[in-house]
């Protein structure tokens, strides 16, 4: 059965924008839960500013008290050496650098251009490599952005090729606001395919306007195998207002299982710990399948 790799996002992308504060012993179970359900990726956290996004505030304490699943990682975003420094003193083993398709959404969410980040991350990349830690890199605004609009497939291909050269393993392709339909995935993911192996692309897909399965599916069509998903659907992204949660983990995998695709995942641990969340957050999760789920 052909294989397909969910990484989970739902503790740092779902969680950086939840208005209350959660106690990290909920995120530290939250991350644990998701691995044990067979998820081989589970984002944990952000080493960036707790000015910027005080959410993430307690990185190092939720990295330190994991209890890490072998077999599983943890990457956890680090937009700049401090972040990176801190993340490998807190244990570390995978991190990831973010950048941006598009200049003015760049500026707002990490505070300077494009080729100002592609230098800042150089530095982060070559660091990483001494201490065996991979690096994963982010490009968001692939199929729009929130102040320019329209992003060219050809812009997005560039910034993923400058990442993948630098010697990030993989690039995940961010539709931060949900805007993509399938035909505009495809264009933007065949851009990419031209500069970077397709096998090390994936597809970061947010749900905003009901989407991003779509996308998922045509961008299976175009050769991509890894999808980064967040349980129940979680979160939005603080600098791009009104954008909502990644498409729901749950939902990706009842589709990817329906196509006789295999992911590891236990759908109806993972439809429990959607609802667990949700309960611990006080709302329904965004997920169909898990609205709908019967065990
Ligand atoms: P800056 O203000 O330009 O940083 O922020 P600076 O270098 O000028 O430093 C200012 C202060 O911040 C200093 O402290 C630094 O020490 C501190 P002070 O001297 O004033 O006390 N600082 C840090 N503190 C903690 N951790 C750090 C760090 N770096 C500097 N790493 C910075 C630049 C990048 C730090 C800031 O803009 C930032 O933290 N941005 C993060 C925004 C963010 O997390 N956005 C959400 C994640 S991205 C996303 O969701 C998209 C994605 O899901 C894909 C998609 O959907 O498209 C990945
Ligand atoms: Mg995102």
């Amino acid at each position: 059965m052909k294989k397909v790799r969910i990484v989970e996002v739902g503790p740092r992308d779902g969680l950086q924008n939840e208005p209350g504060e959660l106690p990290t012993a909920v995120k530290v179970e939250l991350i644990e839960r998701l691995a044990s359900a067979g998820l081989p990726a589970v984002e944990a956290t952000a080493f960036v500013s707790p000015k910027w996004v005080p959410q993430m505030a307690d990185h190092t304490e939720v990295l330190e008290r994991v209890r890490r699943r072998p077999g599983v990682s943890y990457p956890v975003l680090t937009p700049n050496l401090k972040g990176f420094e801190a993340a490998r003193t807190a244990g570390a083993t995978e991190v990831a650098v973010f950048g941006a398709a598009s200049e003015a959404f760049s500026k707002k969410n990490i505070n300077c251009s494009i080729s100002e980040s592609l230098e800042r991350f150089r530095p982060l990349v070559l660091e990483a490599g001494k201490s065996g830690i991979k690096v994963r890199g982010y490009v968001s605004c692939v199929l729009g952005c929130p102040y320019e609009g329209e992003v060219a497939p050809g812009r997005v291909a560039d910034v993923a090729g400058a990442l993948y050269d630098m010697g990030c393993y993989e690039i995940s392709l961010g539709d931060t606001i949900g805007v993509g339909t399938p035909g505009k995935a495809r264009a933007m993911i065949e851009a990419c395919a031209r500069r970077v192996p397709l096998e090390r692309l994936a597809g970061h897909y947010h749900d905003t306007y009901g989407q991003a399965l779509a996308n998922i599916y045509a961008s299976l069509e175009a050769g991509v195998t890894t999808f980064d998903a967040s349980v129940a659907g979680l979160g939005g992204c603080p600098y791009a207002a009104g954008a909502s949660g990644n498409v729901a983990t749950e939902d990706v995998v009842y589709m990817l299982h329906g196509l006789d695709l295999e992911t590891g995942v236990d759908l109806k641990r993972l439809v429990g710990i959607g609802r667990w969340i949700c309960a611990v957050l006080g709302r329904e999760p965004a997920s169909k399948v898990n609205k709908a789920f019967k065990a």
